[in-house]
């Protein structure tokens, strides 16, 4: 990654978590608890990949960044709730997670429950209120756009049909990644959409680089999984072949599953060539997602 596109990721993280510590309910009174599992939930060390992701996109469509910071806060609320619910016993069942416990391991299970209902919630109630947006047709396009992209034909329905598993289809692995992970990666740039009110060309262009970033994403999670340090990645490794996980790796093998990825990945590419140089932030965010990590 180029330093200065590590710079504007660095930027948009400290912009986003200054403003989700300001959206984010005190953690007093009776009910505190669950306020200090919603902080730990969402400002704990992830990447914060999506709240990028908006900023990149919204920059290229010409959006305000102080409509962008509230859009970027919406999505991360509901990409941590869907971690905090990923970990638990009754899914995943982990105990790492960013390098940390997890919110059930550091607080409990009903506490985990709770702060990740609240957290989808707390997503729709920025998205909706009027600081967002002094258009209300705006605020509602983007509370349709989060909502379709989080429930049962998004993530929601991606993270059912990861846990009942899905045979050795690789289409139906593709679409269990785009659902499960692909959706809210989307968003990240359906939201900047709905606010520049772009035009047709835009919105094809980048959505089309979206599905491919969000499969490539989760294909480079999936080789994290199996060949990542835990150290490293800040989560358990080695699990989901473990748990007899269906993906492109353990389905294809970690050989394959890369060669797939330098396709998609020259796919994704390809998709940003009409936006030319306007585009040169979002072929960093691809760079940073093949690159990472953790
Ligand atoms: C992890 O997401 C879950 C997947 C969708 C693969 P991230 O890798 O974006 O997690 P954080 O936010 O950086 O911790
Ligand atoms: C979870 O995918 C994606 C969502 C939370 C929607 P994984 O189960 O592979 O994510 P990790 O590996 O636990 O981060
Ligand atoms: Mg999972
Ligand atoms: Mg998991
Ligand atoms: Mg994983």
């Amino acid at each position: 990654m180029s330093p200065d596109a590590a710079s504007r990721l660095s930027a948009a993280a400290s912009r986003t978590d200054s403003a989700l510590a300001a959206l984010l309910p005190p953690a007093e009174g009776p009910e505190g608890r669950l306020a200090e599992a919603m902080r730990y939930a969402v400002l704990g060390p992830g990447k914060r990949l999506r709240p990028f992701l908006v900023f990149e996109a919204g920059d290229l469509l010409g959006v305000e960044p102080e409509r962008l910071e509230r859009a970027a806060c919406a999505l991360e609320c509901i990409h941590a709730y869907s971690l905090v619910h990923d970990d638990l016993p009754c899914m995943d069942d982990d105990d790492l997670r960013r390098g940390r416990p997890t919110v059930h391991r550091a607080f409990d299970e009903a506490t985990a429950v709770l702060a990740g209902d609240a957290l989808q919630a707390l997503a729709f109630e920025i998205l909706a209120a009027p600081e967002t947006h002094p258009d209300g047709r705006v605020r509602a396009d983007l509370v349709l756009a989060l909502a379709r992209a989080s429930g049962a034909q998004g993530m929601c329905g991606g993270q059912m049909i990861d846990l009942s598993g899905v045979g050795g289809d690789l289409g139906a692995v593709a679409r269990m990644q785009r659902l499960k992970t692909g959706a809210l990666i989307s968003a990240a740039f359906e939201l900047p959409l709905v606010l520049a009110r772009a035009g047709e060309a835009e919105r094809k262009a980048l959505l089309a680089f979206a599905h491919d970033l969000g499969l490539a994403y989760q294909v480079v999670d999936d080789l994290l999984d199996a060949e990542g340090e835990t150290g490293v990645v800040g989560k358990a490794t080695g699990k989901d072949a473990a748990r007899g996980k269906v993906n492109f790796v353990t389905l294809l093998g970690p050989g394959d599953a890369r060669a797939r990825l330098d396709l998609i990945a020259s796919q994704a590419r390809a998709h940003l060539d009409p936006l030319g140089d306007r585009a040169a932030g979002l072929r960093a965010c691809l760079d940073f997602v093949l690159d990472r990590q953790s």
